[in-house]
């Protein structure tokens, strides 16, 4: 079963197609698209071993010839050397205007390649194939493409809306667990920020998701889609409402940065960590009742997953320093972090009114 969901932005409208066994059905999709009958793909070492050649063969299959860079795994890629070498490639392939890119990956194939699209000759058309939880419930909706800059995460980057994604869901059965659950982070923000009824529902059915049941992961993939689909409608530039798909995030990236962008951290285990301690605040300021951050942590320790900074493996600065790294965090405008707070599961909002010490002490209680 395919579900799709439409993202009917005014003039550059796209479809997120879910489902098991897309991948054998990419090349009369993407050919449909048009462009040169030869489509450049960017991919990683890990996923162009594993899915690589069906996505070839199923390009061929519908008359398209295709040539694949790949790009070393992991979250050091998404930076200027990669990007570099990435467009040179592009550009020796001869890409031209109407072609078509194939991005086949997780977050960092997916937001490199995009980058690489929206600046090569101005901007090309790029299709997202999410190979992880996380890209397909996120990074590869919406059109945030980038990379990363020493000065922090994301800070370099454009607004370049894919023509197409096929989220794959059998190509989750490949990806390993721990990689798994970091994607789970995202999923479960999209209830924490907006459907308690998704919530409940990830909480009667994410453990068999997570050992592999197939209707499950589609639900959840379309429902998660869904929420971001309506949010980017609302504010594709992220200048209200889309903010909210940053829950967890402000917290995240500080501990992203503090652990160097290593295994130590994975970015979905930084939201889930984040979404926990965005809870905990949120109850600490008396917007919701003690409860709910209770409730989002016992979720979570349910999964074995990471939910506090003491997780993390080996020592963190200490929450002096964790807050002066969320203050170089994107959200920040005219000086003034600005944090996802809720006033229940569901019910997240954007504030810039937090207390200093407020943070602290929970930064503290989580260390
Ligand atoms: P990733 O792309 O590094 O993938 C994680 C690991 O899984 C990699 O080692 C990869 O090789 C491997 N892998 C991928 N698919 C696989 C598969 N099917 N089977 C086996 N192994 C597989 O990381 P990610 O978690 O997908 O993405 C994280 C990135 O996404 C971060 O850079 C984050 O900033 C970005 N992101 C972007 C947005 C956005 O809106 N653009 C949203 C959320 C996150
Ligand atoms: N992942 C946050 C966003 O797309 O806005």
């Amino acid at each position: 079963m395919i579900n799709t969901v439409p993202v009917a932005l005014p003039g550059r409208a796209y479809d997120v197609l879910i489902g098991p066994g897309l991948l054998a059905e990419a090349g009369p999709r993407i050919a449909a698209l048009g462009g040169r009958r030869h489509v450049a793909i960017l991919t990683d070492e890990t996923v162009g071993q594993l899915h690589l050649a069906p996505l070839q063969a199923a390009l061929r299959a519908a008359g398209l010839t295709s040539a694949a860079l790949a790009l070393p795994a992991g979250e050091a890629t998404k930076g200027w050397p990669q990007l570099q070498r990435s467009v040179d490639w592009l550009l020796d392939q001869k890409v031209e205007r109407g072609d078509v890119i194939v991005a086949l990956g997780g977050g960092v194939i997916g937001d490199l390649a995009g980058f690489a699209a929206a600046i090569l000759r101005r901007g090309v058309r790029f299709v997202q194939v999410p190979t992880t939880l996380l890209a397909q419930v996120d990074s590869s909706v919406g059109g945030k493409t980038g990379i990363n800059a020493a000065q922090g995460k994301n800070l370099i980057g454009a607004f370049h809306q894919p023509s197409l994604v096929l989220a794959d869901t059998d190509l989750l059965d490949t990806l390993p667990r721990r990689d798994f659950l970091a994607g789970y982070g995202e999923v479960v923000k999209y209830g924490l920020l907006g459907d308690a009824d998704f919530f409940g529902w990830l909480e009667a059915n994410a453990a068999a998701m997570a050992e592999g049941d197939a209707a499950a992961r589609v639900r959840a993939v379309t429902r998660s889609v869904e929420m971001k689909a309506e949010i980017v409608l609302r504010d594709e530039r992220e200048a209200g409402d889309r903010a909210l798909l940053n829950l967890g995030h402000t917290f995240c990236h500080a501990l992203e940065k503090a652990t160097g962008y290593s295994d130590r951290l994975l970015h979905g285990e930084g939201v889930a960590i984040g979404c926990a301690l965005a809870f905990a605040l949120s109850a600490r300021l008396g917007l919701c009742a003690q409860e709910e951050p209770s409730r989002v942590r016992a979720h979570l320790q349910a999964l074995g997953m990471k939910r506090d900074i003491r997780d993390i493996p080996d020592d963190l600065p200490e929450a002096e320093v964790l807050l002066d790294l969320m203050g170089q965090d994107k959200k920040v405008q005219d000086g003034v972090l600005r944090f996802i707070l809720a006033r229940g599961i569901g019910a997240a909002f954007v504030t810039s009114e937090v207390p200093r010490d407020a943070v602290l002490e929970v930064l503290r209680e989580s260390a």
